[in-house]
C-alpha cells in the first residue's frame, strides 16, 4: 500500500514538472537565426530548419537580437526580460564575465573574462562610470560615492557671467597641490580635473599650460625625481 502510494506520488511529481520553457516559433529561413527570449536577457534560440534550440550567453554577457550575439550588458535595455542565470562568478568577478566596480576605489574596476580579473585603473581625475562600463569624467559619471567634489577634494566656486566663458564652457583654476594640474569648473558648477602635458605646468594667471620657468612657485616642478 505505501509502495503504490509513494509510486502515484512519482508519477504525478513527474508529470507534474513543466514542460521546458521558452521555445519560438521559427520561420522558414535559408540561414540560421536567432531570437531573444521573453523573460531572460541572457537566453536565446537558435532557429534551423523550423526548429529552435535553447541557448544561454555565457555568464555576464546578454543577448542582442539587433546584433545576433551576446554582448556585456552595457546599453543594452533589459528591462523587459530582467531575468538572468546564476552567477558563476568568484573572488574579485560577480560573474564570469564583464566589468566590476572595486567596492573602496572609485577610479579602478575589474575586467574579467572567463573568470580571470585584470585591476584597470582610470587615467588621473577620472572615475569608473557602472552605468557605462568606461571611464568617465566624475561629472558625468555621477557616480554615487564618486562625485566629483567627494572625489577631486575640490569644490568650485560660484562663477557667474564673462568670467565663466573664458575658456569657452569653463573657468580654470590651479591644484594648490600640483603645479602640472589645474580645475576645470564646467557649466553645471561641477570640477574636472584637468592636466599638462609632460614638462608643462598650469599657468594660473594666462590659464594655460606653461614652461615651468614661466611660473612662480612651480620653476623646479620637473627637478624634484633627480635631486
Ligand atoms: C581582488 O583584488 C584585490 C585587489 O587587486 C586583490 O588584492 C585580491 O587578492 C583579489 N581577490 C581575489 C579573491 O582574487
Amino acid at each position: 500500500m505505501l509502495g503504490l502510494f509513494a509510486f502515484s506520488i512519482m508519477v504525478f511529481a513527474v508529470v507534474a514538472v513543466p514542460a521546458k520553457s521558452g521555445g519560438v516559433v521559427c520561420e522558414k529561413s535559408k540561414f540560421p537565426y536567432f531570437v531573444a527570449d521573453s523573460t531572460q536577457c541572457d537566453r536565446f534560440y537558435k532557429c534551423e530548419d523550423l526548429k529552435s534550440t535553447e541557448m544561454l550567453c555565457e555568464d555576464g554577457m546578454v543577448f542582442v537580437e539587433e546584433l545576433q550575439k551576446c554582448d556585456l550588458p552595457f546599453h543594452v535595455d533589459c528591462t523587459s526580460r530582467p531575468n538572468l542565470q546564476p552567477p558563476k562568478g568568484f573572488g574579485n568577478c560577480s560573474r564570469l564575465n564583464g566589468l566590476f566596480p572595486v567596492n573602496s576605489r572609485c577610479d579602478q574596476h575589474f575586467w574579467c573574462r572567463d573568470g580571470q580579473e585584470i585591476l584597470i585603473e582610470c587615467a588621473p581625475g577620472l572615475v569608473y562610470d557602472v552605468k557605462q562600463g568606461v571611464c568617465e569624467f566624475p561629472d558625468i559619471a555621477l557616480r554615487p560615492g564618486c562625485l566629483p567634489e567627494q572625489f577631486l577634494g575640490f569644490t568650485c566656486p560660484k562663477i557667474t557671467g564673462e568670467k565663466m566663458l573664458k575658456f569657452g564652457d569653463h573657468e580654470r583654476l590651479a591644484k594648490p597641490s600640483d603645479c602640472r594640474y589645474f580645475y576645470k569648473c564646467m557649466s553645471n558648477g561641477l570640477p574636472r580635473l584637468g592636466g599638462c602635458e609632460l614638462g608643462k605646468v598650469f599657468n594660473h594667471e594666462t590659464g594655460f599650460c606653461d614652461l615651468p620657468k614661466n611660473v612662480k612657485g612651480c620653476e623646479h616642478y620637473y627637478d624634484k625625481g633627480s635631486s
